[in-house]
């Protein structure tokens, strides 16, 4: 059974429903991640659980040590994420309470540590493959669920990755749709790219919380 690791945003600083086993603190090359890993069942399945922001929450998006926690789930077992991510609606369709599992990302972010492959002791330099960032059986498997749970969602969309911590002006949100964004957000990115250098399959579900 594949084990889960869900990465919780804003407002999911705790897995409601999770039966927790144990949690597991980590010290990673990369430093310390943003919480202890929980370890657990949900529904009867093995399932990691770490909160993104801290718990508490309260790490800012920009100083999230994103390699730290990706490190830490594949560490602690991970086999694939799921990350929720709280996110801001850019068109009419994507109203408060909105869910989205988006297909494609544009990255606005800058300054993060958004790589395992740097420093002084790199072997050899990698490019990741990162055309399609969200692995599509897994996106498909969420799709699947909030089907069956009847829950309104778009089965794709774009999510831009903002580097906040202020939210966009005006003129920004213009240029996202501009640019075929559908939903933006401050912690997408570096995290979806750090788990394809890790080879962990990464989704995304994302819920909007302001229009
Ligand atoms: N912009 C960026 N990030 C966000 C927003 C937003 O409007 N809402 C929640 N996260």
């Amino acid at each position: 059974m594949t084990t889960y690791a869900i990465i919780g945003g804003t407002g999911l600083t705790a897995l409601a429903g999770l039966e927790l086993d144990q949690a597991q603190t980590f010290e990673t090359p990369w430093g310390a991640p943003s919480a202890p890993v929980q370890r657990g069942h949900y529904a009867g399945r093995p399932v990691l659980f770490l909160a993104r922001h801290g718990h508490p929450h309260r790490i800012p998006p920009h100083q999230v040590n994103y390699r730290a926690n990706l490190w830490a789930l594949k560490e602690a077992g991970a086999e694939a994420i799921v990350a929720v991510n709280a996110v801001g609606g850019i068109h009419a369709a994507m109203g408060s309470g909105h869910l989205c599992v988006p297909h494609q990302l544009v990255d606005y972010t800058w300054g993060r540590g958004h790589t395992f492959f740097e420093g002084a002791d790199l072997e050899h330099v990698t490019h990741i493959d990162f055309s399609f960032p969200y692995d599509e059986p897994l996106r498909q498997r969420l799709l699947g669920a909030l089907r069956r749970l009847q829950l309104p969602h778009s089965d794709h969309g774009v999510y831009a990755a903002t580097q906040g911590p202020r939210l966009e002006t005006a003129g920004e949100i213009v240029r996202l749709e501009r640019d075929g964004c559908d939903v933006v957000g401050m912690t997408g990115m570096p995290e979806a790219a750090l788990a394809r250098e890790l080879g962990l399959p990464y989704a995304c579900l994302a819920l909007v919380v302001n229009p």
